[in-house]
């Protein structure tokens, strides 16, 4: 489904409040593939598309105190959600793992390489415009900075879950992506499409 952000805010508005309940075992994907992308102490990341923040902690974890953790989504119901799990606050220095931001990730609130990289769960599908969202997400990255594009299950199995097949004009494939990402100004660097897991890492082009 890639679809404009008032249908993305219908869509998930409804879904937000029971969003964990509906995948409580999914924490260890999350963090093994955070692990993934690299990230030091006193790092700056982004995940875009934060939902309920799943994402937040281990990221706070890689990061740690001195660094900054960011979460977006359009999606008020989601960012609610996210602060009632002790995830994060809209405020900066607030409690939890990471600052919210009420945001559309096409249109982010933030400077110019600011980042040093993204994170992006089951986030794509859902860009309007994935050219353009993903070209945001490059400006907000310095020079040599990671975008992680993750879902804890492969889209064989994701798409069984809907009860559908996957297609080959689906935009997480390789071939689809990879020039994609190129356009968007990133370089494609890992790509895994297991039942387990979804993950593909690239690297902002200089
Ligand atoms: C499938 S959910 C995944 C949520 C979370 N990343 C997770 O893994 O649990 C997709 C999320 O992306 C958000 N989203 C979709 N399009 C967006 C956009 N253009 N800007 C910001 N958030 C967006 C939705 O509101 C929703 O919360």
């Amino acid at each position: 489904m890639s679809d404009d952000p008032t249908r993305v805010r219908e869509f998930f508005g409804v879904r937000a409040a029971d969003w964990d309940s509906r995948f409580p075992d999914d924490g260890p994907a999350y963090a093994a593939a955070v692990s993934e992308i690299g990230l030091r102490p006193g790092d700056a990341v982004l995940d875009a598309g934060c939902g309920t923040g799943r994402a937040l902690p281990p990221l706070r974890a890689a990061v740690g105190p001195t660094g900054t953790v960011l979460g977006a989504d359009l999606t008020p119901e989601m960012l609610t959600a996210a602060v009632r799990a002790g995830r994060g606050a809209p405020e900066q220095d607030a409690p939890g793992a990471g600052t919210l931001l009420l945001a559309d990730v096409g249109r982010l609130p933030v400077r110019d390489g600011a980042l040093d990289a993204v994170f992006g769960a089951g986030l794509i599908s859902h860009l309007a415009d994935p050219v353009s969202g993903l070209r945001e997400l490059a400006r907000v990255v310095r020079p040599g900075g990671r975008l992680a594009l993750f879902h804890p299950i492969g889209r064989a199995a994701l798409a069984a879950r809907h009860g559908r097949q996957i297609t080959p004009d689906d935009l997480r494939a390789e071939p689809r992506l990879r020039p994609v990402l190129a356009e968007a100004g990133w370089r494609l660097v890992s790509y895994v499409d297991e039942d387990a897991r979804y993950l593909a890492l690239a690297v902002r082009e200089g």
